[in-house]
């Protein structure tokens, strides 16, 4: 092969390397990882990426050289030459697969092994799904519709289901794991990162199944073993309560909640929200906006916030959550 060849070979390798590395990269694929498991599980995702990206390399230069280099002249209406394999070629074109493959597998099952550990000492809680509601029980036998979890600590969740199949998946934390009726499953988490993030059910499980959704605080341990001491109540203010238990941090960010979901409207910049809805006093707009979301829509979302919480929310659930949310909002100015 002429040293040409070779350079030019290269050249295009190095361009669809750079393609291939900037599409892994300048996209946010992965969601930040919030435990350890998901640390180890994202390992695996780069280490695969990057498997693949050098075998896109070599293929795209090949392919391309090709094309570029030995097509046919339009008049050419020759056959080619006869070609009887490359006996080296082809054994290594699958040797070295066959070694990438193995050590993908090799790295995934450390990975999986080393995420079922739970330690000595893990934090047992009892995960159970129904139609369409998570309950997760303490073990001081106290019971929550959303899970307040201790930083850095392993936890074990024991899932079952009381009807039919679901799934339990927190995207920031990596694993899922089904929740079957008749028998115990369970997932290992060591939370490493701070904040409120959604639990989904990712089984469809019926009608109710995209609306299956909580949410996991994690919390620092002093808080934790506060949040213990009250009884599970949350500390602060009744708002925070009411917020929390219905998992509106899963799609809102506001600060003062430490929520940091994504899906709807930034509750930090309410003020502003609420001045270009034009829809009366703040908490007018506020209580407009839970009891009644379609009624204004930010630009750039869709009418994606159920229609419930008018029915699910006392007055007095109301009235605090409006209050927590206005001060927040007057507090961010
Ligand atoms: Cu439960 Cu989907």
């Amino acid at each position: 092969m002429r040293r040409g060849s070779i350079i030019q070979l290269t050249a295009i390798g190095i361009v669809a390397g750079a393609i291939g590395t900037a599409v892994a990269l300048l996209i946010p694929w992965l969601p930040t990882a919030a435990g350890k498991e998901a640390d180890r599980i994202h390992f695996v995702y780069w280490f695969t990426t990057v498997i693949a990206i050098v075998v896109f390399s070599v293929v795209a230069a090949v392919l391309i050289y090709s094309i570029w280099k030995f097509r046919a002249a339009p008049d050419d209406d020759s056959d080619g030459p006869p070609i009887h394999g490359h006996t080296t070629l082809e054994i290594v074109w699958t040797a070295i697969p066959a070694v990438l493959v193995t050590a993908i597998s090799i790295v995934s099952a450390i990975v999986l092994a080393e995420n079922g550990k739970a330690g000595p000492d893990p934090l047992r809680i009892h995960v159970t799904a129904q139609q369409f509601a998570w309950e997760f029980t303490y073990p001081n036998g106290k019971k929550f519709g959303y899970l307040t979890l201790p930083a850095h600590r392993s936890v074990k969740l024991d899932l079952t289901a009381n009807d039919v199949i679901h799934s339990f998946w927190v995207p920031q934390l990596s694993q899922k794991q089904d929740a079957v009726p008749g028998i115990t499953t369970s997932i290992v988490i060591t939370p490493t990162k701070l904040g409120t993030y959604p639990v989904i059910c990712t089984e469809l499980c019926g009608l109710g199944h995209a609306l299956m959704r909580s949410h996991v605080d994690i919390v620092t341990p002093a808080r934790y073993e506060a949040w213990v001491r009250n009884g599970g109540a949350t500390t602060g203010p009744a708002g925070l309560t009411v917020f929390q238990a219905n998992g509106c941090g899963s799609c809102h960010t506001f600060k003062p909640a430490g929520a940091t979901g994504k899906v709807g409207p930034d509750l930090d910049n309410l003020l502003a929200e609420a001045q270009k809805a034009n829809k009366g006093p703040l908490a007018q707009f506020i209580h407009q906006s839970i009891v009644d979301p379609a009624a204004y829509l930010e630009p750039g979302y869709p009418d994606a916030m159920p229609h419930i919480f008018g029915q699910t929310l006392t007055e007095k659930q109301l009235t605090d959550l409006v209050q927590y949310l206005v001060q927040g909002a007057n507090a961010n100015k």
